[in-house]
């Protein structure tokens, strides 16, 4: 797999996930353009000039199309494009959502995804070719009491991504989504209803539901996007790839 002269764009890239990919991709040589709220967690690899970070909210259409073309000025093209930024959902009973919070949700997770797709499929049908991954998740297909918002979110991410994929083959752009399984992140506690411990709710209910027996890990994740992105997934779009230790079950 070579990712010399690729360049990838990753949002969420301040996070667990986003973090791991952003380092995994400049390993293989690639070009990374890494987007998030917070880039604190990225200045190891400000140095590097196959790096380029940009801080803000990507809910903004200005943000996305400014991206897009600082990316195009630094390094000419666009191969990739990963969407990882998103939200949790603290689990709470439906009747106690606002519709204030629904919104929220559904704009970071599927909104959000709409945007930087819409960009990257300017800049792929020029070139004719392109590789997009966005990221739901295992709930979709295994989902838990009081996350309906979230589950509702990534629910339409995994149906835009195959409704996308259909719309972009004629122009040899692939899109896929993977579903990440529970994983060791800041999110992950993040699910957990209110006055819970973390921790105990980590191991006693979302490890001891993977069938491998442990939580996912950030580069898990990382080394399937790497592959959906890869030359070698070239006849792969529309797909569902669950990366959750057989949570999916
Ligand atoms: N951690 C898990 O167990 C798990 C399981 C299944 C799916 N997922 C999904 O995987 C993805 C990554 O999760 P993670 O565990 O790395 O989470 P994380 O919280 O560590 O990272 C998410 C990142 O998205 C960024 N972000 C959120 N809203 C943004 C916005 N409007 N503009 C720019 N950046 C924004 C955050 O700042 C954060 O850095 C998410 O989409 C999440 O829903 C996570």
């Amino acid at each position: 797999m070579s990712f010399s002269n690729k360049t990838i764009i990753v949002t969420g890239a301040g996070g667990g996930m986003g973090k791991a990919t952003v380092e995994l991709l400049l390993k293989e040589n690639a070009n990374v353009v890494g987007c998030d709220l917070h880039i604190d967690s990225l200045v190891a690899f400000e140095d590097q000039s196959q790096f380029l970070s940009f801080e803000g909210n990507l809910l903004n259409e200005n943000n996305v199309k400014d991206i897009f073309e600082k990316t195009v000025q630094t390094f000419g093209q666009i191969d990739g494009l990963v969407n990882i930024a998103g939200v949790a959902q603290s689990a709470t009973p439906i009747e106690e959502i606002s519709l204030d919070e629904w919104h929220k949700i559904m704009d970071m997770n599927m909104t959000m995804t709409f945007l930087t797709c819409r960009e990257a499929a300017i800049y792929m049908k020029k070139r004719q070719q392109g590789a997009i991954v966005n990221i739901g998740s295992v709930s979709t297909t295994r989902p838990r009491p009081g996350l309906q918002a979230y589950v509702g979110s990534k629910g339409a991410v995994e149906s835009f991504t195959k409704a996308l994929a259909l719309e972009l083959s004629p122009d040899h752009i692939k899109v896929n989504v993977l579903h990440p399984g529970p994983a060791d992140t800041e999110m992950l506690g993040q699910f957990t209803k209110q006055g819970e411990n973390v921790n105990d709710t980590k191991k006693a209910v979302f490890e001891s539901s993977v069938p491998l027996g442990k939580l996912l890990q950030p580069t898990d994740i990382a080394q399937s996007i790497k592959f959906l992105l890869s030359d070698e997934a070239n006849m792969i779009t529309g797909s569902v790839l669950h990366v959750d230790g057989g949570r999916s079950i």
